[in-house]
């Protein structure tokens, strides 16, 4: 089994650069089926969920390239409806979107049901309304193997769906699953992620007609057929906040590149507030901390306020804050499954019996401990407490990190972080 040792206590100084966004990343992947054409696809980051994304086109009869370790080419021209793989289908969330391009460029699309990362129930029915609204017949198959059949039998056509519930997926796949119908649908309540944004970019750039990304109403013009695109993807968010926060944790100084500032705002905001320094610059920001940190309240929520797949990031720095933090969880009901771990490291954290609220009492030091990566983003947050800690940590179940971050070890490393993959 794979692991990460740790010896913590060193202030990472220097500067890191962030890759492509994951989130983005696999959306536009699949959204390439739409395409029919060949695209090249640059800034993509160097992450096992890219791999597997393309594997899973390859599978269905893409030609796919790399072209170095973050351009790929791909030419969806003979993709096979209905063909992707069962297995790497369910190691994957984002797969999801492939049943939302089927649609779109098919009429039809059948997928086995996603897998991902485990934060409670992870319901579809958002995606399925779209889909609906846009026409199709869904069947849900549950069974040893379970599957998902979508039907149009004259091709997606254009509707109004309300979104009962903030979903980036549900927005995602109804924008995919619109793209090519006949006129036009329009998406209320719509996810305002940068990853919809960047989605819609690419489509726009493929001979689409989307507008309002990135406001809670977006309209689709469906377009008959796409072309092929050159396109670049946007830096990871996520990414960059989580060297922000080991930049914090460590009392060091990080100026970090590839980065739109206007995306980290409510990270920055937070770590302001805890006393850390943070200079934004045009596409970098500079984090420099004494390690002396405030206790803060924080509520993740949809974008543009406190994203949650930073939640167990955060959650670190109010376990050495020198007083109590509150942080709530306004988007999954389980994502407070890395505080386990994070106690072994002597964190003082109480989960409340909702589990969507939990109080972080600052202790002086976390120690070294074994902990797992229950999770991507947990995973995220064990490395930086074990960056803070003191002594040695070793972090199992690292694949769920690999997922995500690209070249983790060989970045901390770079900017003074005792990091070491040991492959067993
Ligand atoms: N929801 C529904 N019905 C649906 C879809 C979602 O009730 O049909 C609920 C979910 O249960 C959740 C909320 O809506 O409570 C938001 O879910 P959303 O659909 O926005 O999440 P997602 O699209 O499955 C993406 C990211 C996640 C990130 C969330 C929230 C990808 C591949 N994944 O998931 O990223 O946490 O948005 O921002 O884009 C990560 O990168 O570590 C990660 C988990």
């Amino acid at each position: 089994m794979d692991k990460f040792v740790v010896k913590g206590g060193r202030a990472l100084r220097g500067e890191i650069e962030v890759g492509g966004m994951k989130n983005a990343a696999v959306a536009i992947i699949f959204a390439t089926i739409l395409n029919e054409d060949k695209c090249i696809l640059r800034n993509l980051p160097d992450i096992s969920d890219v791999v597997d994304g393309f594997a899973i086109l390859e599978s269905m009869g893409a030609l796919v390239e790399r072209i170095d370790k973050t351009t790929y080419s791909v030419d969806t021209t003979n993709v096979v409806c209905g063909s992707s793989p069962y297995e790497y289908v369910r190691k994957m969330r984002a797969s999801y979107y492939i049943l939302g391009a089927e649609l779109g460029r098919f009429g039809k699309a059948h997928t086995a049901y996603p897998g991902g990362c485990d934060f409670g129930v992870r319901p579809i029915d958002q995606h399925i309304k779209g889909f609906k609204a846009l026409g199709a017949d869904v069947v849900c198959l549950e069974s040893e193997k379970s599957f998902i059949d979508c039907t149009c039998e004259a091709g997606p056509i254009g509707n109004t769906v309300y979104m009962d519930v903030v979903s980036v997926g549900a927005t995602i796949n109804t924008i995919l699953a619109a793209t090519r119908a006949s006129g036009i649908t329009i998406i209320e309540n719509a996810a305002r992620e940068p990853h919809v944004v960047d989605l819609a970019n690419f489509l726009n750039a493929s001979g689409a007609m989307i507008s309002g990304a990135g406001t809670d109403t977006i309209k689709i013009k469906g377009v008959e057929k796409l072309h092929g695109t050159d396109y670049t993807i946007i830096p990871d968010m996520i990414e960059a906040g989580t060297y922000m926060i080991a930049a914090a944790a460590t009392g060091g100084e990080l100026y970090i590149t590839n980065v739109i500032p206007k995306h980290i705002d409510t990270i920055s905001a937070k770590l302001v507030e805890m006393g850390v320094s943070v200079e934004e610059y045009d596409e970098a920001v500079r984090v420099k901390s004494t390690g002396k940190l405030s206790p803060i309240d924080v509520k993740t929520l949809p974008y543009p306020g406190f994203p949650t797949d930073m939640n167990p990031q955060m959650g670190v720095l109010m376990c050495i804050a020198d007083g109590t933090s509150i942080l709530r969880e306004g988007v999954w009901d389980n994502r407070f499954r890395y505080v386990e771990e994070l106690k072994l490291m002597g964190a003082d954290i109480q989960v409340d019996q909702s589990g969507k609220m939990a109080t972080f009492k600052g202790v002086d030091k976390l120690t070294g401990a074994q902990v797992r990566a229950v999770d991507l983003r947990a995973g995220a947050a064990v490395i930086v407490a074990a960056l803070c800690a003191v002594g040695t940590t070793e972090i199992t179940q690292i694949q769920h990190i690999l997922r995500g971050y690209e070249n983790i070890t060989e970045k901390l490393r770079a900017v003074g972080a005792d990091i070491t993959l040991i492959q067993e």
